[in-house]
């Protein structure tokens, strides 16, 4: 009998193994609080699980009271058996470090069985974060209850923390915590990277006999069975066809689905939440599972609140579908409705339905280069404190020791250190001379030696030095002295420390900053570049080949009427009376709504070997496409050889009139980089957050428009597709439109993809800093590149930054976004940046410029970090006040 058993726990462990082997690829299962290297294949799933030692260092190990426990629960799931629970510290983190790397989407899932572990009786309540962004506050209603919360989002770096905080209502603890690699091309949202999804709901319509984890779901996603008395259950023994649907839904799952027992009734589905804000989106799951006669039709629509959400849909036999909401759903209250159109003979149905909470990443963490600095002092000085996670991130929870200025959406900068009686040896680190904005370093009580360094005069801001108590020596240079006679700088020294000016007073003095190394690097990519120029010259007379135009096919399609007459496009133009632009797409003129709205409205040419149909397609994808830096479609004309795209309204014009014109004299370069911030933020959307991605292909200052208070959007997005250049002369103008932004790689190769737009913004980049158009009007016109490398080579940076400037910024900002713009105009497509990288380096050179004006604008921070944040208030709901989908 024993044996029998043994053999088919054997048995049913080797098909675990066989099933989940493969799928498991990418898997981090952590059973927390688990003892040391005990790693074992949990008998429910296969899914093999490992202690938490090799992600955190802190916690301690406790199982549950025996009460919740097996055998008293039969039905425990065993990685939930124990926990690591977190007396210390307020903030603590497992630092996971997926396989696949950052920029790759993952489902994290976190679990908490309280079961009076700690013997109290008390539940406690805490939050999770994912990195520096609250995911959800954990709150029990009773021991035995298990929370489980999930989020799907993009790993911003390859370190993925998950971080526990205490939020003074009980000691954080977890269970289980794992992460799943997900395709990157679904739960896309209009949010791009910069928004993740938390999970509401997971359903698996017309189940009747349990919920599950099944083993071919490749994601291991839990799905609860839900049904209704109102509702009929069908279902299929067949299995359905998932190849074209990276969702994936196992086929347990999609092989049931529910349809009203009425036929005429709708299927309906509710929720609802505090928050008037909170964005949702949904996924349905549909695949037909009835063999359908041939004079027989099943065919719906699908609405939310009462705007539609789809077409007319018919679900194909044994073929999966997902639909998803093209925009978030925003409010209180939500219906879901499914009801057959006329001409359906059959009820709708729905196979599965996901739910999801949009959670906006808008945190930033701190800022690189601090980052670096304060690990290499942890890492030296093997400091012993509670430092983990990011040392300044989430806001409130900075590590200790550390007072870090926050600034909107710019990256937090530390500018306090105190490691005072730290048990410091060794000398003082040079990565302390690194974080560029200190004002107070406390070192007392250690025992440091060696010289008081001259590298802390780097330290520009300091206005507190404290090295008391610690066995230095030699002299304190004499920088620090003169500022601490001149009353700028609190300097605490012991007495063995000669504060004696002993050196000359030349060779202590801050060294003129050479740019010529931070540039090096960039010079031989240049002189390669210059030649690829010269070849492309030579080629300009080519033909340019067609391009191929990635094609997408998305099932949703805007349905609020927006298709203009010709008609009204005359009205709305009034007889195209005012010309506000031209470009090689077509003439754009100023118009105006009924309602009074401003518009623009841009008449393509009537050349196009295209179809009218496919450029109603186009149009309407195109305005599916949102964010707030794309300019924003009204609408479109598609009458007759009458084609007009109608866009937004932009007071100041475009980019490239704005920074020739007057006007520019009042364009700082805090303004300029606000405007590279939000031009890349338009195309970091366009590359990373479409699905299929979205290439500009016409990315140049002229495609840049600015709002009446200078918001930059781009324009023309998507009118490569829905105009391919296929007309020669249209191809002509193009390039000639273009001259100077083309990516020369694209060129020779005409292989398309998005580093081709990494290059042309650099072109944009490089106008912001130099003021110069892409074509320099020299006596031999001169590509704009070619005329910074040369001034670069010789370190002349003054004579490459614009004049109108009139020197007025943060040198290393500067410099900065110079050595970006050479990093994405290098030939070579590869070694440019992507736009995410592009974004964040940009970002931080708006930070370095911030605190400079700051510091001329105001004098000292400490307003600024006295301040207290309330991340409470930013988010606003948790996962207990919400009421879950019920039907009416
Ligand atoms: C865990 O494994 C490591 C390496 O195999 C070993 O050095 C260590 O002693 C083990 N720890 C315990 C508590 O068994
Ligand atoms: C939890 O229970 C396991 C199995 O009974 C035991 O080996 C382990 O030492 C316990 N852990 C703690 C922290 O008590
Ligand atoms: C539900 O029923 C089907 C068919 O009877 C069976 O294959 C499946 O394993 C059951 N699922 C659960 C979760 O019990
Ligand atoms: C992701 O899903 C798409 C279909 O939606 C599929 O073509 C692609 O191969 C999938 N990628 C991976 C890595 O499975
Ligand atoms: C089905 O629904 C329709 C419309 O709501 C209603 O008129 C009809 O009485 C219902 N039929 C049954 C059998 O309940
Ligand atoms: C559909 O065709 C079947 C025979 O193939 C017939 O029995 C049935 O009445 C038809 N139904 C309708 C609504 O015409
Ligand atoms: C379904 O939607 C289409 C347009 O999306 C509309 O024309 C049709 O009237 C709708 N059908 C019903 C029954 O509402
Ligand atoms: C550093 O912390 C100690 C106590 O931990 C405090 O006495 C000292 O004033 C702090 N130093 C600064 C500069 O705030
Ligand atoms: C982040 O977004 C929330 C709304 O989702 C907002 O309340 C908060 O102010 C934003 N934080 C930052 C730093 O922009």
């Amino acid at each position: 009998m024993m044996m029998e058993i043994y053999i088919c726990y054997i048995l049913w462990m080797l098909c675990a193994i066989f099933v989940h082997g493969q799928l498991q690829q990418g898997f981090i299962s952590i059973d927390c609080g688990t003892s040391v290297n005990f790693t074992y294949l949990d008998i429910d799933t296969g899914i093999s699980y490992a202690p938490d030692e090799a992600y955190i260092d802190n916690g301690i190990n406790k199982n549950i009271s025996s009460e919740y426990a097996y055998p008293n629960n039969l039905n425990l799931p065993y990685p939930l058996s124990d926990l690591r629970s977190f007396p210390l510290g307020n903030k603590n983190c497992y630092t996971l470090k997926p396989p696949v790397g950052k920029g790759n989407l993952y489902l994290i899932r976190a679990s908490f069985l309280y079961g009076n572990y700690d013997g109290l009786n008390k539940l406690p309540e805490f939050d999770i974060y994912f990195d520096v962004n609250l995911w959800s506050s954990i709150k029990f209603s009773e021991a035995s209850e298990t929370v489980i919360t999930e989020i799907i989002g993009i790993a911003q770096s390859d370190n993925i923390h998950i971080c526990l905080v205490n939020k003074g209502l009980g000691t954080p603890f977890i269970s289980a915590l794992e992460l799943r690699p997900l395709n990157n091309s679904i739960y896309d949202t209009e949010f791009g990277t910069s928004a993740s999804l938390v999970l509401f709901q997971r359903l698996d319509v017309g189940s009747t006999n349990g919920s599950g984890r099944y083993k071919d779901d490749i994601y291991d996603r839990l799905w609860s069975s839900y049904m209704l008395p109102t509702w009929d259950s069908i279902t299929t023994s067949t299995a359905i066809n998932n190849n074209n649907n990276g969702y994936q839904a196992p086929q347990e799952v999609i092989q049931t689905a529910a349809r009203p027992a009425n036929d005429s009734e709708p299927l309906r589905l509710y929720w609802s939440i505090d928050d008037p804000n909170s964005q949702f989106y949904v996924y349905l799951y549909l695949a037909e599972v009835e063999q359908l006669e041939k004079n027989q039709s099943r065919k719906f629509n699908i609405s939310w609140n009462d705007p539609p959400l789809s077409t007319p849909f018919s679900p194909r036999y044994l073929h999966a579908t997902t639909i998803s909401s093209p925009r978030a759903l925003v409010g209180k209250e939500h219906w879901i409705s499914i009801y057959k159109t006329e001409d359906s003979a059959l009820p709708p149905i729905l196979n599965a339905v996901e739910i999801y909470l949009v959670k906006q990443l808008n945190e930033s963490s701190t800022f690189s280069e601090d980052v670096d600095a304060v690990m290499n002092v942890k890492t030296m000085y093997k400091i012993s404190k509670h430092w983990v996670g990011d040392p300044c991130g989430p806001k409130n929870y900075s590590w200790e020791g550390l007072i870090c200025q926050y600034n909107g959406s710019v990256p937090p900068r530390i500018i306090s250190m105190n490691l005072t009686s730290c048990d410091l040896t060794g000398t003082i680190a040079a990565s302390f001379a690194k974080l560029s904005l200190l004002e107070s370093l406390d070192l007392s009580n250690n025992s440091l030696t060696g010289p008081v360094p001259e590298f802390l005069e780097e330290l520009k801001y300091l206005k507190f030095l404290n090295l008391k108590n610690n066995q230095l020596s030699g002299s304190v240079p004499t920088a620090l002295i003169e500022r601490s006679e001149a009353g700028l700088l609190t300097l605490s020294v012991d007495d063995q420390v000669d504060d004696q000016n002993v050196c000359s007073s030349s060779s202590c003095k801050n060294k003129k900053t050479n740019y010529v190394p931070i540039l090096a690097p960039t010079m031989s990519a240049l002189v390669l570049f210059i030649a690829l120029l010269v070849i492309w010259k030579l080629r300009r007379r080519r033909k340019s080949a067609k391009e191929l135009v990635v094609s997408s096919k998305k099932h949703i399609i805007v349905s609020k009427k927006r298709q203009f007459t010709y008609a009204e496009v005359l009205k709305i133009t009034n007889n195209f009376n005012t010309v506000i632009g031209k470009g090689g797409f077509g003439t754009v003129y100023h118009g105006q709504r009924a309602d009074g709205t401003h518009v623009a409205v841009k008449m393509l040419s009537a050349s196009s070997s295209q179809g009218p149909k496919e450029f109603q397609t186009e149009a309407e994808l195109l305005m599916t496409v949102y964010h707030r830096n794309l300019a924003s479609f009204v609408g479109y004309c598609d009458d007759g050889d009458n084609m007009a795209l109608i866009y937004e309204y932009m007071a100041n014009g475009n980019l490239k009139d704005y920074l020739s014109d007057t006007r520019s004299h009042t364009l700082s370069w805090e303004m300029r980089l606000h405007i590279a911030i939000d031009a890349a933020q338009g195309l970091e959307y366009l590359h990373h957050g479409c699905k299929p991605p979205i290439i500009h292909r016409d990315v140049k200052s002229a495609n840049i428009l600015l709002s009446e208070s200078l918001d930059a959007k781009i324009a023309d997005f998507g009118l490569s597709k829905v105009f391919p250049s296929d007309n020669q002369s249209h191809v002509e103008t193009t390039v000639m439109g273009t001259t100077g932004y083309l990516d020369p790689e694209y060129y020779n190769s005409r292989k398309l993809n998005e580093k081709s737009d990494v290059f042309s913004f650099g072109i944009v980049l490089l106008e912001l800093i130099t003021g110069q158009p892409a074509i320099v009007k020299n006596d031999e016109p001169i590509h704009l590149v070619h005329w910074v490398s040369p001034k670069l080579e010789m370190g002349d940076i003054e004579s490459v930054v614009d004049k109108r400037l009139q020197g007025d910024f943060d040198v290393n900002s500067i410099l900065k976004a110079l050595e970006l713009a050479m990093t994405c105009t290098t030939p070579t497509s590869s070694q440019r940046a992507a736009m995410s990288l592009v974004l964040l380096e940009l970002k931080e050179c708006l930070a370095m410029e911030l605190s400079r004006s700051q510091e001329k604008n105001m004098g000292l921070r400490e307003e600024i970090t006295t301040k207290s944040y309330n991340s409470s208030e930013v988010y606003s709901k948790d996962i207990d006040s919400m009421t879950g989908p019920l039907a009416r």
